[in-house]
């Protein structure tokens, strides 16, 4: 699979079977994230892989969709311990993290799993949930599991709507 034909095939996945995925398909997960570039490459990313159903249902429970993520296979805490904010005035944390969780994505895509992006969960009793310290920043947490579903097709703007060239033309 090209890396194009991943970006086509991933989709937010909201159904899931109730299936385990395999320790080598994760370990290959974590090495996409591992290898992503990552501001100064400080690598200030760290990942709680939730597999445990009891915990993965009461993380689920406090996000948008529990019954959905609760099914997946795993629940990732994508999570930041770095505060450094570059000369751009952006934080690195959220950037780099989301650069490795969109490399886990895409693996996962290829080896036939689904994911979804969950923005929408209750920090604090996630930290709770998971023993992750109040200096640690809950960046996103996502899915990973045999889908259930099929991907819908995509609505996005088309090019000339999100880019120019050479200034600023919107
Ligand atoms: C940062 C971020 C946060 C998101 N949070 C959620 C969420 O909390 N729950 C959910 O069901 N989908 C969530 N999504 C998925 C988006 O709704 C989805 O990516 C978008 O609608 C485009 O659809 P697609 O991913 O199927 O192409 C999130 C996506 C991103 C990138």
């Amino acid at each position: 699979m090209t890396v194009l034909e991943a970006i086509r095939k991933r989709y937010s996945c909201r159904a899931y079977q109730e299936r385990s995925i395999e320790q080598d398909k994760l370990d290959s997960i974590l090495e996409a994230a591992r290898l992503a570039p990552s501001a100064r490459n400080m690598q200030d990313w760290r990942f709680v892989v939730v597999t445990d159903s009891q915990t993965k249902r009461r993380v689920a429970e406090v996000t948008n969709r529990p019954d959905v993520f609760a099914k997946a296979g795993v629940i990732i805490a994508a999570c930041s311990n770095s505060d450094y904010v570059m000369r751009c005035g952006q934080a690195i944390g959220p950037i780099d993290v989301s650069i490795a969780l969109e490399h886990i994505c895409l693996r996962a895509t290829e080896l036939g799993l689904g994911t979804c992006w969950i923005g929408a969960f209750d920090t604090e009793k996630v930290r709770t949930i998971l023993g992750i310290p109040a200096d640690i920043a809950i960046i996103e947490l996502m899915t990973i599991g045999y889908p259930a579903d099929s991907r819908p097709e995509p609505k996005r703007e088309p090019i000339k709507k999100i880019a120019c060239y050479e200034s600023w033309k919107f």
